[in-house]
């Protein structure tokens, strides 16, 4: 598979990776069977990096990965981990202190000495601006609790804050054929100063696949029943902030623009490592299947002009009014 190189890290990684969100939780029960089989099928796939958090599973996630890549020593994969949402979500927890305490316990849950690459997870806005917390994040370095440190974030704005700073390594933002705002100004400053861009929830929560309908049901504890109005967190996060009815028509319309061969989904991973700026994409894989279809993308050609042309009409005709103007 396609490899980039991951921004500051320096490292490369696959150009589809794999997000660990649903091995944890909160997107219905995957058992522990299921969560190693997704693993290897990714691996087995190509793929060489992999996005958790200490927060998914409250570390069951970490795990699950530690103790798999204990097992192949051989495999070259880059783990990207987030931390700071196990504690209320307020400024003053953002301090070394606490950092090397959700260090220690994610080195400790991945079984490694030092993190490959630790993000902070969609912190309060303020938090960008700190000095003190990124003179903190390079201490962490320094201390080689982690080789390199950078965020995920919710707006374009704290992008570009982050951004800024000359010891982010990576970017993790919202990046879909329903969230195009990161490709006007995040994407280009990040290719600029040679900051990674991860590319998260790009399917949409699943949205983009096409495999929905207004009638669709999701389990009681999948985010996609009990946060669509960000009741448990941010709102964007669920389907991309898209409006569910308009969500699953406007993922029909994207669906007609799969070529021959690829699903809508791939199509849509497809449309999103073709943005420059963009290093890897993250898709959360629930099955083997899954994990291998998303891997498969990466070997599809590039989708041609009047296809892109046909996503940015769509956006701009159906998903634009609903998501532009708040992230
Ligand atoms: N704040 C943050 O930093 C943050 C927030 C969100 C996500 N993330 C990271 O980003 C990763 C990806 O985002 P996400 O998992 O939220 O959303 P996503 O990748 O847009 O959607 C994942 C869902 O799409 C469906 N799907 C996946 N592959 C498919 C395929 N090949 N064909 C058809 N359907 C498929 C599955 O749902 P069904 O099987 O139910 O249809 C799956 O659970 C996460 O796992 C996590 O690592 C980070």
């Amino acid at each position: 598979m396609e490899q980039r190189i991951l921004g500051r890290t320096g490292r490369a990684v696959s150009v589809v990776g794999l997000g660990t969100w649903q091995l944890g939780a909160d997107w219905g029960e995957v058992g522990e069977h299921e969560a190693i089989a997704v693993l290897d099928a990714a691996l087995e796939a190509g793929v060489t990096f992999l996005d958790t958090a200490d927060v998914y599973g409250d570390g069951r996630s970490e795990q699950l990965i530690g103790r798999h890549l204990r097992e192949r020593p051989d495999a070259d994969v880059l783990v990207a981990t987030k931390m700071g949402r196990r504690q209320e979500q307020v400024p003053e927890n953002y301090v070394l202190d606490n950092f090397r305490a959700w260090t220690d316990r994610s080195r400790s849950n991945l079984g490694v000495d030092t993190l490959d690459l630790v993000q902070l997870h969609c912190p309060p806005t303020s938090v960008y601006s700190s000095d003190a917390v990124f003179d903190a994040l390079d201490t962490l370095v320094a201390e080689e609790r982690t080789a390199a440190y950078g965020v995920s974030v919710e707006t374009c704005a704290e992008a570009l804050t982050a951004i800024s700073r000359p010891g982010t390594a990576s970017v993790q933002i919202i990046v879909n054929p329903f969230r195009l705002k990161p490709l006007e100004e995040v994407l280009p400053a990040a290719e600029a100063a040679g900051v990674a861009i991860i590319a998260r929830v790009p399917l949409a929560s699943g949205l983009l696949s096409g495999r929905y309908t207004t009638e669709t049901v999701f389990a009681a504890d999948d985010h996609r029943t009990f946060n669509r109005h960000g009741e448990a967190f941010d709102r964007g996060e669920t389907f991309s902030g898209v409006d569910f009815a308009t969500g699953v028509s406007a993922a029909a319309e994207f669906g007609e623009l799969a070529p021959a061969g690829a699903s809508p989904a791939q199509t849509a991973l497809r449309w999103i490592i073709q943005q420059p700026g963009v290093t890897s994409v993250i898709p959360g894989a629930r099955s083997p299947e899954q994990a291998r279809a998303n891997a498969a993308a990466a070997a599809l050609p590039p989708l041609p002009q009047g296809k892109l042309d046909a996503v940015q009409s769509l956006y701009d005709r159906r998903i634009r009014p609903q998501v532009h103007d708040n992230w």
